[in-house]
């Protein structure tokens, strides 16, 4: 082992590959005394337990870099008692907020730092201008029960129409939508359309609302940390708020572009019953010209981009 290790210093692995006892053949040559732990708002405190039992005697430091106002623990909307360290109120007073952010346009990181984040967020980015996010009004898009699941057939066309758009303009994009069975009706609508489909479309957590009929494990249908230069954003919903009542996870689906968002849903949806959410905030904000609709999208004719 010794000579497999090179000298290393650093281990990197997951929380349970370090909670694993296979791990000691390496922490008996290099005694674990920092642990960094990253997305640990998502990680449930008792989930420490093996790995400070393990290290105890050599372990001098823990860091843990994680978002609160995104994803929960794994299970929290079930039971909300589950806590991160960031939900510990003795350990409130150590945290520190790193307060720029480089990814988002202006425009969405103003919003975002507005609604979620006290005003305290501050942004770092050359975009500008309110056209860096575009909603679509998917006129009749209907919401649609899929065993525990939802989906919007009109809005699986509107994805992947712009889909079509954005790849014939060069574009890098992925897509993000609350539901697991929209997201894996729209993977098949791309493969159909012969576009790109793997690793494009995204829920924004994994375990949530599975579909009955099949239950695969997928690799990386988890956006949590991904990004890229524009969004498509399919809001699935059409007559409850459903998903969107949660705000940490409407925050995760609206923070990961880098250029501009797409957002497919309807103008009476989002004036009307979302009107309160954090996502009907984001179109009074980003106002009426930044809607487009949705024929203007079928004639190929869409503006920005
Ligand atoms: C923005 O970030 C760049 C590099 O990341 C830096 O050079 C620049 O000074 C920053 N601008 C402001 C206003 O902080």
């Amino acid at each position: 082992m010794e000579r497999l290790l090179l000298g290393s210093r650093v281990i990197l692995c997951t929380l349970s590959m370090l909670s694993n006892n296979k791990i000691s053949t390496i922490t008996q040559i290099v005694p674990v005394q920092t642990i960094i732990f990253d997305e640990a708002s998502q990680i449930e405190i008792g989930d420490y337990l093996p790995a400070i039992h393990l290290f105890g005697s050599s372990l001098r430091k823990m860091v843990f870099i994680g978002d609160d106002k995104q994803l929960a623990p794994y299970g929290h909307s079930d039971i909300p008692q589950l806590e991160s360290v960031f939900e510990k109120q003795h350990l409130r007073p150590k945290i520190h907020f790193l307060d720029t952010q480089y990814r988002m346009p202006k425009p969405i990181g103003d919003f975002i730092s507005e609604h979620v984040y006290n005003k305290k967020l501050k942004t770092n980015h050359s975009i500008l201008l309110k056209t860096c996010c575009r909603f679509v009004n998917v006129l009749g898009g209907q919401e649609e029960q899929r065993c525990k699941s939802w989906i919007n057939e009109k809005e699986i066309q509107a994805v992947v129409k712009i889909a079509k758009i954005l790849q014939a303009r060069r574009k890098s994009f992925r897509m993000i939508t609350p539901y697991d069975a929209q997201r894996s009706a729209i993977e098949k609508a791309l493969k159909d359309a012969k576009l790109p489909w793997e690793d494009k479309c995204f829920n924004v957590d994994s375990f949530q609302g599975t579909s009955c009929t099949v239950i695969t494990l997928k690799r990386s249908s988890h956006m949590a940390g991904n990004e890229d230069d524009y969004i498509i954003v399919s809001i699935v919903r059409s007559k409850k708020l459903g998903f969107l009542v949660n705000e940490r996870r409407v925050n995760v689906m609206l923070t990961r572009c880098r250029k501009g968002m797409i957002i497919c849903s309807s103008r009476a949806f989002l004036d009307g019953i979302a009107s309160e959410s954090l996502i009907g905030g984001l179109a009074a904000r980003m106002g009426r010209r930044s809607w487009v609709e949705y024929e203007q999208v079928l004639n190929g004719n869409f503006p920005m981009i």
